[in-house]
C-alpha cells in the first residue's frame, strides 16, 4: 500500500506543547510510521463516525494494528447535534471498556465536530491523554485541527464547554478531501479566504485567480492552500495560544456568522456559508466607516460568489434579532460586541466601537 507523499511540515512552537503539522497527498496510511513517540503496542482509540470508518477509519485501524499497536474503533455519531456531553460520556465508557490508560493515544479522524469532541474527551479522560488530529474536511484541515481549541456544545450555546488542549501531531492527507460533499468543501473555502483577508494577500490572490482549479480539488493546489492556511494559523497560535490578543482576528466574519447560524436554528447554513455572509457584513461595516475600500469589498464578494457561497443575509431574519444573538456570543466582553474589520487585503483590526445602527446598516447593505 502506498504511503503517499509528504509535501510540507509546519511546526507549531509552544514550548513543551510543540507539535508538527504534516501535510501530504495520500498519506493517511503512512501515519503509523510517524508514531515513533508512542510506546510499541500502545492502545490507540481511533475516534470516528460509522461513515468515516467505512471511508478511512477501517484501513487506518488495520494499518495501526499491522504496525503493532492495539488499535480499535471508538464509535461516535457525526453531526453538530452530537457534539455534546452525552457523546463525550459514551466515549468515556468505551475508553474504560477498552482499558485506555494515561499513555494510550486518541486519534480524532473526521471533521471539526469529531476533532473538537475527541479532543475534549482526550483532554479530560484521566486528566488528559495524548491525542492526534487527522482532519478530513477542509474546515478541519485549515482551522479546527490546529491550535488546541477542543469543546462540546451546551444547549444554550456552541462550544461553551471546552479547553485549550494541544494535539501531539496534526496529520493531514489532502486526498481525503476528494470524498467530501461539494457543499462541505465549498463552505471550507470561506475559511481559507478568511486567512487571505487577515494575513495573506498571496492566498487571497490565489483564490481570486485560481478558483476553478481550487473547485476541481487539484491535490497540488489543495496541498498549497492547506499549507498556507496552517502556516498562518500556527504563527497566530504561537503568538497568542489562549486568545488574549491576535488570535481573535481568526474570528473575522464569525461574529455575524454565529448570529446568523443561531437565528436560523443551525439548519439553513453550513458554518462556512455563514462565515461567507459574515465576511461580507464585516466589509460593509468597515466600508461605511471609510476603513476599507469599495474595491476590497467587491473583490472579496466576487471570490465568495465564484466559490458558490452565499453573500447576503437572509432578509426574513430581523437585523435586530441578529444583534441580540451577537450579544449572547461568548466573545462579548463587558457588553461590547467585538468585530474584526478589514483595512486592506492581508490586514484587519479588532474594534468594539460600532453602534447598533452601524451593525444593522451593514446587514441591510448585503440585501439584494
Ligand atoms: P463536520 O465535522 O460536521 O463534517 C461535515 C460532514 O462531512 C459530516 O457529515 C462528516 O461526516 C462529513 N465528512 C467529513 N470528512 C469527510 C470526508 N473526507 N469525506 C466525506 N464526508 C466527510 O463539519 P466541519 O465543518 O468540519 O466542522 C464544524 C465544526 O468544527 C463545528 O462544530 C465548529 O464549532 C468546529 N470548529 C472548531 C474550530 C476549532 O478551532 N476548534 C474551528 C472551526 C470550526
Ligand atoms: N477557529 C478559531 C481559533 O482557533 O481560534
Amino acid at each position: 500500500m502506498s504511503k503517499g507523499t509528504i509535501t510540507c511540515r509546519i511546526p507549531v512552537r509552544l514550548g513543551d506543547r510543540s507539535y508538527p503539522i504534516v501535510i501530504g497527498q495520500r498519506t493517511l496510511l503512512g501515519l503509523p510510521e510517524a508514531l515513533d513517540f508512542v510506546a510499541p503496542s500502545s492502545r490507540i482509540a481511533v475516534v470516528t463516525s460509522p461513515s468515516l470508518y467505512r471511508l478511512y477509519g477501517e484501513a487506518l485501524v488495520e494499518a495501526l494494528k499491522e504496525a503493532g499497536f492495539q488499535a480499535w474503533w471508538a464509535q461516535t455519531p457525526d453531526g453538530e447535534e452530537h457534539k455534546t456531553l452525552e457523546s463525550a460520556a459514551r466515549l468515556y465508557d468505551q475508553f474504560v471498556e477498552h482499558r485506555m490508560e494515561r499513555r494510550s493515544l486518541v486519534i480524532a479522524l473526521g471533521g471539526g465536530v469529531i476533532g473538537d469532541l475527541a479532543g475534549f474527551v482526550a483532554a479530560t479522560y484521566m486528566r488528559g491523554v495524548p491525542f492526534l488530529q487527522v482532519p478530513t474536511t477542509l474546515i478541519a484541515q485549515v482551522d479546527s485541527s490546529v491550535g488546541g481549541k477542543v469543546a462540546v456544545d451546551h444547549p444554550r450555546g456552541k462550544n461553551l464547554i471546552g479547553a485549550f488542549y494541544q494535539p501531539r501531531l496534526v496529520w493531514i492527507d489532502v486526498a481525503t478531501l476528494l470524498s467530501l460533499p461539494e457543499r462541505e468543501y465549498r463552505a471550507g473555502i470561506a475559511e481559507v479566504l478568511r486567512y487571505g483577508v487577515i494575513a495573506s494577500p498571496e492566498l487571497f490572490q490565489l483564490l481570486e485567480e485560481r478558483m476553478e482549479v481550487v473547485l476541481r480539488r487539484d491535490l497540488n493546489v489543495l496541498a498549497q492552500i492547506v499549507a498556507k492556511s496552517c502556516a498562518i494559523k500556527a504563527r497566530i497560535v504561537e503568538e497568542d495560544e489562549t486568545e488574549s490578543g491576535v488570535r481573535a482576528t481568526l474570528n473575522y466574519g464569525h461574529t455575524f456568522a454565529h448570529a446568523i447560524e443561531a437565528a436560523t436554528g443551525y439548519q439553513r447554513f453550513r458554518h462556512g456559508e455563514a462565515v461567507a455572509i459574515g465576511m461580507v457584513c464585516a466589509a460593509a461595516m468597515a466600508l461605511q466607516r471609510g476603513l476599507v475600500s469599495q474595491e476590497f469589498a467587491e473583490r472579496q464578494r466576487r471570490i465568495l460568489e465564484a466559490a458558490g457561497l452565499p453573500t447576503a443575509c437572509p432578509e426574513e431574519v430581523e437585523p435586530h434579532a441578529l444583534l441580540e444573538a451577537m450579544r449572547l456570543d461568548k466573545k462579548v466582553s463587558a457588553g461590547k460586541i467585538r468585530f474584526i474589520v478589514p483595512r486592506e487585503v492581508g490586514r484587519v483590526e479588532i474594534r468594539d466601537d460600532f453602534t447598533d445602527s452601524e451593525v444593522i446598516a451593514a446587514i441591510r447593505a448585503t440585501y439584494r
